[in-house]
């Protein structure tokens, strides 16, 4: 399918710099990840807040994020954050984990005070650190979050006495980006990582990828109730929302015309996108590399 091509707006003339500018209240929700993934955390929101427009940016050129250094991660995310404030968003979301383990800082850096940036890494641990009955957490992510130990760290800050087993999966982005969950070669690849030692003695699992609720399903089967599962979406959903009211930027206006951008035309994204978010997607593809 042929997509129309644009080129990255030059930076808006109006763009507020004014975090409490209540004429952003009608204003996009701006929300990356490396590709598709973050449809799942952009679903949530969504649902969550149906009156907001979300502007989605997949950067399929470069996925995936997994397995990239960090200052390759941190400059992908500072244009693409520059490509939402030029779409007039007044909040950013990091709907990936890779880029929120090692690109976080330096986003809020460059965006300074013009709009806040929400990443997917905070709110789930400070959700999981509420459940006092949880003793050994698991984390499965990719190599390039398992790397930085972000949700050891967190968590370990935030108690004391809970363990932290954490097991880079890089296969599980890349087979889901590619169309395979729910099937035989996904069911294999799934046992397989979690049959590891390294997890042998969890009681909760954090699916630290935002492609990983694409295989929720598949992950409860193999456990079989007897492990908790969280992702991030809904509580990145009820930050998102929580911050937007505390900034009085919820918008008065519905207005459901999402838009989607994707850095490079794949035929998976189109076609695994509909797993993700709930109505077709239709992405146009963004130059911003150019
Ligand atoms: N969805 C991304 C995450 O949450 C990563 C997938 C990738 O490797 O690009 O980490």
């Amino acid at each position: 399918m042929a997509v129309k091509k644009i080129n990255a707006p030059k930076r808006s003339e109006q763009m507020s710099t004014d975090k409490n500018n209540s004429t952003r209240i009608n204003q996009p929700i701006g929300i990356f990840d490396s590709g598709v993934g973050g449809l799942t955390v952009a679903s949530a929101i969504a649902k969550a807040l149906p009156n907001e427009q979300i502007i989605y940016f997949g950067d399929t050129a470069h996925l995936p994020y997994g397995d990239k250094s960090a200052d390759s991660i941190k400059y992908y995310s500072i244009r693409i954050a520059q490509f939402l404030l030029e779409q007039n968003c007044k909040i950013i979301v990091i709907a990936c984990n890779t880029a929120s383990a090692l690109a976080y800082e330096t986003v809020k850096d460059f965006v300074g005070n013009k709009v806040t940036v929400i990443d997917v890494v905070n709110p789930i641990v400070n959700e999981i650190v509420q459940n006092k009955k949880l003793k050994h957490i698991g984390v499965i992510a990719t190599k390039g979050t398992i790397k930085s130990d972000i949700y050891a760290k967190k968590i370990k800050h935030l108690s004391k006495n809970v363990e932290v087993a954490s097991l880079a999966t890089p296969l599980l982005a890349s087979m889901i980006e590619e169309g395979f969950f729910n099937n035989k070669i996904s069911r294999t690849v799934i046992h397989d990582y979690l049959s590891r030692p390294k997890l042998k003695k969890i009681d909760s699992l954090i699916l630290a990828c935002t492609h990983y609720p694409l295989i929720k399903k598949e992950i409860e089967e193999f456990y079989k109730g007897k492990v908790k599962i969280y992702d991030n979406a809904e509580a990145v959903a009820k930050t998102v929302a929580e911050v937007l009211t505390k900034e009085k930027l919820l918008a008065t206006k519905k207005n459901n015309k999402h838009k989607f951008y994707i850095s490079d035309y794949t035929k998976s994204f189109e076609e695994t996108s509909k797993n993700f978010f709930k109505s077709k997607i239709k992405p146009t593809q963004a130059a911003i590399w150019k």
